[in-house]
């Protein structure tokens, strides 16, 4: 059975009616930019997530690029973020010439240490950006504590983490500014590139929204340097539809991680992979489910073989990155990351995913594992 990774249709198919009469709403306004869309989504998402403002923009990189241009992130800043993450989180960080600080990750939750983001700090740290990677939150009370000791906002990248909370406080509303990515594969997601900043501080809110264009109030006159970060009305109107189905789609992920455990757990290789964990104060999103075994490379090729769709979120960590080779970091400088780099591989959990396709994964995972203990028996 081919079971792919991802399978937007079976999510998107059944809302066809609805989003085509949001799209062609649009079209007939000829509403294109900004405008009723935008305003009715942001107050639609701040009223959800519980975040008093959420601010439209055009993808989740530019949600990170414009929260550090919030907070004042100027060259020669340091701003500490983890070296295992998707490349937006670091690469936002430096385009504004300020330097990605990296630190190593928890090895249960593929987070940052929040001991190594503790012993980062100098006096030229500017912000903190904790990833809430694949839908888990980051440990954010030690780094808010950290945080606040330095006197310094954090940033929390919550890309593949909308929903999702850490001690029941929602992702994107405990550090200063929160920033989401609507990609068409995240939990919730876009017809093309989309994303959101969020806030409960409104002064914070306030220059978000001047940055968001170009720094200008009134009409070309320019307070501040900003940029194009506006989220297309077209991208609001399909979001408007999708939106009020997340906490469902997120519940049916939540279904399929708890069903792969016990799969798992039958199949008698439990112990042969390490599954993603769920710390009790934890509200996990899977955006992946992610597991780890240092067989890795040979599963996925198996995998592959056998028609499981898997992805390595992410094979190379930023301190590994050509691009960041003047950054300076060495290899064996974050073992742990580099472990999960070269032993994580994610396997399908979309929401409508069925019970057999979900067994077909176990199994071919399990026959792999069967193999390589008889090669070794
Ligand atoms: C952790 C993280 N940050 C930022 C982004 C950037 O989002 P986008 O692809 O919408 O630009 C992503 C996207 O995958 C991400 O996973």
């Amino acid at each position: 059975m081919n079971v792919p990774l991802l399978d937007l249709q079976a999510q998107n198919g059944p809302l066809r009616d609805e989003i085509l009469a949001a799209m062609t709403r649009v079209a007939d306004s000829q509403r294109f930019i900004m405008g009723p869309e935008i305003d009715a989504l942001e107050g639609e998402l701040s009223a959800l997530l519980g975040i008093k403002h959420a601010i439209a923009v055009s993808s989740g990189t530019d949600a990170v690029l414009l929260a550090l241009m919030s907070v004042d992130i100027k060259p020669g800043d340091e701003v500490i973020t983890p070296t295992y993450s998707f490349f937006a989180t670091a690469g936002c960080v430096a385009r504004l010439g300020a330097r990605p600080v990296l630190v190593d990750s928890d090895p249960v939750t593929f987070n940052a240490d929040p001991d190594a983001v503790a012993a980062a700090i100098t006096p030229r740290t500017k912000a903190i950006v904790p990833v809430h990677l694949f839908g888990q939150s980051a440990e954010m009370d030690p780094i808010m504590r950290t945080a606040e000791r330095a006197g310094i906002p954090v940033i929390e990248d919550a890309a593949q983490a909308i929903g999702g909370a850490y001690k029941s406080r929602p992702l994107g509303g405990i550090g200063a500014i929160g920033c989401f990515s609507f990609f068409p594969s995240k939990n919730l997601g876009a017809f093309g590139d989309a994303g959101l900043v969020t806030t409960n501080d409104d002064a914070l809110a306030k220059r978000a929204r001047l940055l968001r264009t170009h720094g200008m109030q009134p009409k070309y006159y320019h307070r501040l340097v900003g940029g194009n970060f506006r989220m297309d009305a077209m991208q609001a109107a399909v979001l408007r539809v999708k939106a009020p189905h997340l906490a469902g789609w997120t519940d049916a992920r939540r279904k399929n991680a708890a069903r792969y455990r016990e799969l798992f757990a039958e199949s008698g290789i439990g112990d042969k992979v390490t599954l993603p964990r769920e710390p009790h104060d934890r509200v996990h999103i899977y955006n992946q489910f992610v597991i780890r075994t240092p067989e890795r490379d040979a599963l996925k090729r198996h995998l592959d073989g056998e028609g499981i769709g898997n992805e390595i979120y992410y094979p190379v960590p930023f301190h590994l990155q050509p691009c960041f080779a003047y950054l300076g970091y060495g290899r064996g400088e974050f073992p742990e990351a580099e472990r999960a780099a070269a032993e994580s591989l994610a396997i399908p959990i979309y929401g409508e995913l069925t019970r057999e396709q979900q067994e077909a994964v176990v199994s071919a995972i399990a026959a792999f594992v069967g193999r390589k203990a008889g090669a070794l028996s």
